[in-house]
């Protein structure tokens, strides 16, 4: 197969989105749409992919940090994004070019390398779909079965194309490097919209005598352009059901499917057990015979071997051992670490703090910045003070130490091994091995005077 450059579409507003956020990196479980786009291309393309940016293009290249882009200054068609990528593409020696809309989370290596193979000898083809309801998608217009154009919906004149046709552009294409480089000059922006399309390629090709092909790939969903909330919902429910048979497939145990939300980067090993609704995202692992209950949270984290994570609880970059306990209602921020069998209960927020194991803080309770050795008891509203306005400090409480309920530990400090704080206490002053302290103001009780 000759050299193939690849160009993303990803520099339009997404003005049917009504939303500030660019339409590309509205997110479909959990990941912008953009994304998923790139994932597809890069074992079929490598490092041989531009994406054209425009509309908050600094927003769009944050999200893909590895990626190449080309700029449009200005939103000036579809046809005007190719011409911005020529540059980059005819410079790194490539002989053909492969152009895919940015909003198409659904499509899969698979189906490009099947359009690529099906395009082969072409000098320009495009990928149609067969929709009973047409919606804004380019008409495909044929003449005894030949292809004539692609019309926008907007500029589609019955008169002159006759009924309109269930056949559209499904919004993928390639061409052959000279012939884009000859016809996108050509482009006008003569059209409802006054853009310059990609599409008027097909009829400037014809025009010029090239070989055009329309490819059928109605097969499924993969190439379902999401322009508006009802279209991203819908392509959202396509890939969650996906995922959610997958997972079943492999052994994983799901309660409710329907309410059962993981992204397909995520990993659940055979033998967990998830019950709907939750929602699993980003870069996490869930180990076999862990159990995620209904109402949870989990996001870029690790949870161990049959760990249980009871309802309400938000998990978040933080790793959990194996048949440790979390929630419910508990929250675990960003660099949370239980070791085995250490348990997290209910009220318990622990952010960048390592419950070492078996120890356990059951309720009401900040850990933040803290180091809590093996087999230490954290009672009720125990409180880290680890921020004192300016900087952040951190508490080490040594293994099997005993936290009275609703201590405050004033940062810096450390508790040492089998030490016993005293309930309520404000501990200021570190406490050594062993030590007993109390910090509180000492109880006085004395006879009332009772009202005559
Ligand atoms: C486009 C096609 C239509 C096809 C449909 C398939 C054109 C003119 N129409 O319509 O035939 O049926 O896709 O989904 O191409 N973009 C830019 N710069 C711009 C304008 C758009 O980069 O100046 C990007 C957008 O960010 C988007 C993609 O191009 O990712 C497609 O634009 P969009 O407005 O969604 O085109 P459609 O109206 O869906
Ligand atoms: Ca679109």
């Amino acid at each position: 197969m000759p050299k193939i450059a690849a160009v993303i579409l990803a520099a339009g507003k997404g003005t049917r989105m009504h939303s500030d956020r660019p339409k590309v990196l509205q997110r479909v479980l959990a990941q912008p749409m953009l994304a998923y786009v790139h994932a597809a291309l890069r074992p079929v393309f490598g490092d041989t992919i531009w994406t054209v940016v425009g509309h908050q293009a600094r927003m769009v290249k944050a999200a893909l940090p590895d990626a190449r882009f080309a700029f449009q200054a200005e939103q000036l068609g579809t046809g005007h994004a190719v011409v911005q990528a020529l540059p980059e593409i005819i410079a790194c020696g490539c002989e053909r070019v492969f152009v895919v809309n940015g909003d198409v989370p659904l499509l899969t290596g698979d189906t490009v390398r099947d359009f690529l193979r099906r395009a082969e000898g072409a000098d320009l083809a495009f990928a149609t779909l067969e929709l009973e309801n047409p919606a804004a998608y380019g008409r495909v217009v044929r003449a005894g079965g030949q292809i004539r154009a692609v019309v926008e919906k907007r500029d589609y004149d019955a008169d002159r194309y006759g009924q309109e046709p269930h056949e559209v552009n499904a919004g993928m294409y390639v061409f052959d490097l000279q012939v884009a480089q000859r016809l996108l000059p050509h482009l006008t922006s003569e059209n409802s919209s006054g853009e310059y399309y990609i599409t008027d390629m097909v009829a400037l090709a014809l025009a010029e005598g090239c070989s055009v092909r329309g490819i059928a790939c109605g097969h499924d969903a993969d190439l379902l352009g999401v322009n508006t909330p009802r279209e991203l919902a819908r392509v959202e429910e396509l890939l969650r059901s996906r995922v959610v048979a997958r997972l079943l497939e492999c052994g994983v145990i799901v309660h409710a499917p329907d309410l059962v939300r993981v992204s397909p980067g995520a990993c659940v090993e055979p033998g967990a057990e998830l019950s709907g609704p939750c929602e699993i995202s980003g870069d996490t692992l869930i180990e076999r015979g862990a159990r995620i209950a209904a109402h949870c949270i989990v996001r870029d984290s690790v949870i161990g071997v049959e760990a249980e994570i009871r309802s309400f609880s938000h998990i978040e970059g933080a790793r959990v051992g194996t048949a440790a306990i979390v929630g419910p209602f508990a929250r675990l921020r960003p660099g949370a670490v239980l070791e085995d069998t250490a348990h997290a209960g209910n009220f318990v927020e622990v952010k960048n703090a390592r419950l070492g194991k078996g120890a356990k803080a059951n309720h009401l309770t900040y850990l933040g910045d803290a180091e809590v050795g093996a087999g230490a008891n954290i009672g009720a509203g125990t409180i880290t003070c680890n921020y004192d306005g300016t900087r952040k400090h951190k508490t080490t409480i040594g293994e099997r130490a005993f936290i009275g309920s609703n201590t405050s530990l004033v940062a810096p400090v450390s508790i040492g091994e089998n030490a016993l704080i005293g309930a309520g206490s404000v501990i200021t002053k570190d406490v050594l091995d062993g030590e007993l302290a109390v910090a509180r103001g000492k109880q006085k009780n004395m006879a009332r005077i009772l009202p005559h």
